[in-house]
This record gives structure tokens, sequence and C-alpha cells, in this order.
């Protein structure tokens, strides 16, 4: 048994370790790749989202999307499973074409799920505008110590940074650059001045100021049927603030939005519940 798999952790949890440390990025990705799609729930999902009609497009299409994502999730460092990018992506072929709305995403790190929502945004013929530091999780104060399931969880300055020339890249190579804005810098200071109506948002943010902040200025863009995920819904500081009915009717002066899946899922979905 190599010497540094550590015997107080369980065996997924320790494979998992001793492949970060002992093999290569790209060899990491290919494992993480294959190993979650063994997964039912991860197979399942790709096959329901192939079964289903979403918008306008083809069978085909849906096809070649679920073999994208694969690509890209193996050339690229990726925080997310397949079907928690699947799910955003039925959202975003299913907007209505007769009403306007941008795709947005907040939290990108190397640029895997915008390069996967920007496939989705050119077929959904909406632009898809990225939100990040592209310097990774700033500077903060707050106690991460498990998620939801009693994960060990926890954040500092600077994870998950990617650069905008790393991102772009990205996305130039396996997405499509044509339909991609990108906002560089802190949320506190460049979401505010942004004010186009949004049909869907990705929040993926990890840290609950930063969620704050992208509710404050996108809740009040989101279109009639709009949606918006926070694939941070596994940590309790993000719970607390998604469930806190002062935040939204404080903060954001509406009523607490139904959101699917608080409290159980990773991804969860926040809907307007306030008349237009
Ligand atoms: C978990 S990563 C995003 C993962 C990415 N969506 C994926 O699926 O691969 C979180 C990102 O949020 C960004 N971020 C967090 N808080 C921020 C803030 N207040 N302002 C700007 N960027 C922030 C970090 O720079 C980082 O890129």
């Amino acid at each position: 048994m190599p010497s540094d798999l550590r015997p107080d952790l369980p065996l997924g949890l320790r494979l998992r370790e001793w492949v970060k440390n002992n093999t290569s990025p790209a060899v990491r990705r290919l494992l993480t790749t294959f190993y979650r799609l063994a997964s039912f729930n991860e197979m399942r999902s790709a096959l329901k989202f192939i079964a289903q009609q979403h918008g306008r497009e083809t069978f085909r299409q849906r096809c070649w999307l679920v073999l994208r994502t694969l690509k890209i999730s193996i050339a690229i460092d990726c925080a997310h499973r397949e079907s928690e990018i699947l799910t955003v992506i039925a959202s975003i072929l299913a907007t209505d074409p007769a009403q306007d709305g941008c795709i947005v995403e907040a939290g990108t790190f190397k640029g895997g799920s915008a390069a996967k929502y920007s496939l989705a945004a050119r077929m959904a013929s909406r632009s898809l505008y990225i939100f990040d530091s592209f310097e990774g999780i700033p500077h903060h104060l707050e106690e991460h110590a498990t998620t939801i399931d009693g994960a060990p969880t926890g954040f500092s300055e600077g994870d998950y940074a990617g650069s905008l020339d790393e991102v772009r890249d990205a996305i130039t190579r396996y997405g499509d650059i044509s339909v991609c804005n990108f906002v560089k810098g802190w949320f506190d200071d460049t979401m505010p001045a942004f004010h186009p109506p949004v049909a869907v948002a990705y929040i993926d943010v990890d840290l609950a100021s930063s969620t704050r902040t992208c509710l404050r200025c996108l809740y009040p863009l989101l279109v009639a049927d709009g949606v918006i995920y926070s694939q941070d819904g596994h940590l309790p500081l993000v719970v607390d603030v998604l469930r806190n009915a002062n935040f939204w009717s404080d903060e954001i002066k509406v009523l607490a939005p139904s959101i699917h899946g608080l409290g159980i899922r990773k991804l969860v979905a926040i809907y307007r519940n306030d008349p237009q």
C-alpha cells in the first residue's frame, strides 16, 4: 500500500488523495471524469438529458453537448459534476426565444463550466456574461467547517484562481467565445453596474458573502420565468443566507422566493415569486 494512503480516512477519500498526490493533472482529470461517470446518478442524468427535449435543439445536438461537456472535463480542471452542468444547460436551452435575457456565470475558476455554458448559450442565441476576480477566492472571515453531509470543507484566499487569459483560452478551444463577455473584478465592484435582463444565472462562488452580493445584484434582473442556480447549496453558511427571510426582504425587497433542493442538494434552483 502506498505510504500516503492515510488509514484514518475512508477508502474512497484515501484513493482520491493518492490520485491527487501521485498523478499528473491530465491523468487526474481523466480518472475523475470516468470515476464520476461510473456513478449511477451521473449516468442517469446524462441519459435523461439526452432523452428529453428542452427547447428547440435536436437529439443530435443534445448528444453532442453531453460528449462535449465530457471532453471539457477531461481537458480542464472543473469544480462540478456533469449532472449539475446538464441541469443548468437544460434550463438555458429551455429559455423562451420570445423573452430577452442573458446567461450569467458568477465564479468560473479555469473556465470549464463557462466553456460548457457558452455552447448552450450559442444554441439558445444568448450572450454569456462571466464574472470573476480571476484571482480566486477573496480574503474573508467565514468559517466553513463541514458541508451539509458532514464532509470537511474550507476556502482560503486565492483558492480556485484561474487567470482571464487561461479562461479565455479554455473557452476559445473548447467552447464558443463569440457569445462570451468577461467581467473582471470583485463582485462588490463589478456587479452593481450590471443591468441587462437575466434568463439563467449560475452562482458558484463558495462564500456566503459572495453569494449575497450575487443575489442582491442578479435577482432583481431575473426575467419572469428565469432561474438562478447556486452551486453552493451544500455549504451551511450559504444555506443560511438562502433561508434568511430578512436577507430577501431587507436587502432585495422581495418575499423569500421558492428554492428547490434547499438544504438537500448542492445545486439549488431559485425562482422568482413576486408579481412582475
Ligand atoms: C469554485 S470556483 C468556480 C468553479 C467553476 N464554476 C467550475 O465549475 O469549475 C469559485 C470562483 O468564484 C470566484 N469568486 C468567489 N468570490 C468572488 C468575489 N467576491 N468576487 C469575484 N470572484 C469571486 C473565484 O475567483 C473562483 O473562480
